[in-house]
């Protein structure tokens, strides 16, 4: 395969890069967002910490280990860890976050070489990262207790035929925590119900919760656009003017009223189950 014909795999080799080397870039995500997760997305810290609930250990260890904690301690709990994998996880922070707060085994895969090689560089430990091309990878049956994609599952050049893959690679009590956004690479289908993941849900027997984030998101890219501005000077100093204007293109979208925004852009949480 040449994954250079793949949609927009030149644009994140570079972006990983960026986001390994780049001070500014890394400070910019922690003012947006509260955490550095290289975010391309849409993600801030509040946003992943609603996957916590459904990690096994923070469940049913009753603890979820605060910043500064060591969750491999020899001194804390481990009736159980769980196996998390992330679709796209790029440079693999987001899955280091969530093995910080729950001690989970973190598993990820990306078609950017340059982000799996941070992500290795990064975590070492109770981690395992790939380079994979959605549709082109395999995991074992019922491996996992929760898998994630954010902003990710669009790539997905056949979405039904992918989900029965995630679906194999679930365990039959675990949550598929999806963030999804339609406006950019999907198209704004009327509702939650209409996406064309909710098809793939359906079709594959899954049933699933949905919460619309679009509001949030917003407001969220309101935050974004100001962190940027904010950055503006550090980034030109850094010579990364590049990527301030990457985002100020991508957080354009605010200076229109929110009520015309939604009317071309959604954004939702699926939290799925087999
Ligand atoms: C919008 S970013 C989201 C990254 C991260 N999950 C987040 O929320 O910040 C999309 C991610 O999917 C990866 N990606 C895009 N197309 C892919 C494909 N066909 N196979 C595997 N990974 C892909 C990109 O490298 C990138 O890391």
């Amino acid at each position: 395969m040449n994954k250079r014909e793949l949609l927009f795999y030149d644009a994140y080799e570079d972006f990983y890069t960026m986001a390994e080397s780049s001070r500014v870039f890394q400070a910019y995500c922690i003012d947006a967002f509260g955490e550095d997760f290289s975010q391309d997305g849409f993600s801030d810290r509040k946003q992943v910490d609603l996957i916590l609930p459904y990690i096994p250990f923070a469940r049913f260890g009753g603890h979820s280990y605060q910043d500064g904690e060591n969750p491999f301690s020899p001194h804390k709990p481990t009736e159980y860890v769980a196996d998390i994998l992330d679709i796209g996880c790029g440079n693999g922070k987001m899955l280091g976050y969530l093995q910080r707060r729950t001690g989970a085994s973190i598993h990820g895969f990306d078609y950017s070489e340059q982000a799996i090689k941070t992500a290795r560089k990064l975590f070492s430990k109770n981690a395992e990262f790939q380079v994979g091309v959605i549709g082109n990878i395999d995991y074992p049956e019922e491996k996992f207790d929760v898998i994630i994609s954010m902003d990710t599952m669009y790539f997905a050049r056949d979405m039904a035929l992918f989900v029965t893959q995630i679906k194999k690679w679930l365990k039959r009590d675990g949550v598929f925590f999806v963030g999804y956004q339609e406006g950019d690479v999907m198209p704004r289908t009327s509702n939650a119900e209409n996406t064309v993941l909710a098809s793939a849900l359906v079709h594959n027997g899954m049933e699933y919760e949905v919460t619309d984030i679009t509001r949030q998101t917003y407001e969220l890219l309101a935050i974004k656009r100001k962190a940027a501005m904010k950055f503006q000077a550090a980034f030109e100093a850094e010579g990364q003017k590049k990527w301030f204007d990457m985002l100020m293109g991508q957080t354009e979208c605010v200076t229109e009223p929110y009520e015309q925004f939604k009317e071309r852009m959604a954004r939702y949480i699926y939290v799925v189950r087999k």
